[in-house]
């Protein structure tokens, strides 16, 4: 099963199973992360989901849409590592991504 590196907002690293065809998002919520509101439920309106992407997996992903893009602009802690995760699907090629929880706006 594909991994995921997680990085919360006091710094701890944590790996967990992420089943390919689930969202970044879902991946993490389902592990137990409480500081991922992900509001809306991963319909890409509330960027609660907000992460940090490891820079060197962000070229791989799919490009940000313009409603995500959108609704990064939302936030102050806006950088070029930005993800809404609930956009990102997990699969075997990302195992091992490291992301990093943003902090809440
Ligand atoms: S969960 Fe709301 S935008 Fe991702």
């Amino acid at each position: 099963m594909p991994e995921l590196n997680v990085i919360t907002r006091d710094g701890t690293c944590k790996t967990i199973d992420a089943p390919a065809d689930v969202s970044v998002m879902e991946a993490i919520r389902d592990a137990g992360f409480d500081e991922l509101l992900a509001l809306c439920g991963g319909c890409c309106s509330c960027a609660t989901c907000h992460v940090y992407v490891d820079p060197a997996v962000a070229a791989t992903l799919p490009p940000v849409t313009e409603d995500e893009s959108d609704l990064l602009d939302g936030s102050s802690h806006r950088t070029e590592q930005s993800r809404l995760s609930c956009q990102l699907m997990m699969s075997q090629a990302l195992s091992g991504m490291t992301v990093t929880i943003a902090p809440e706006d």
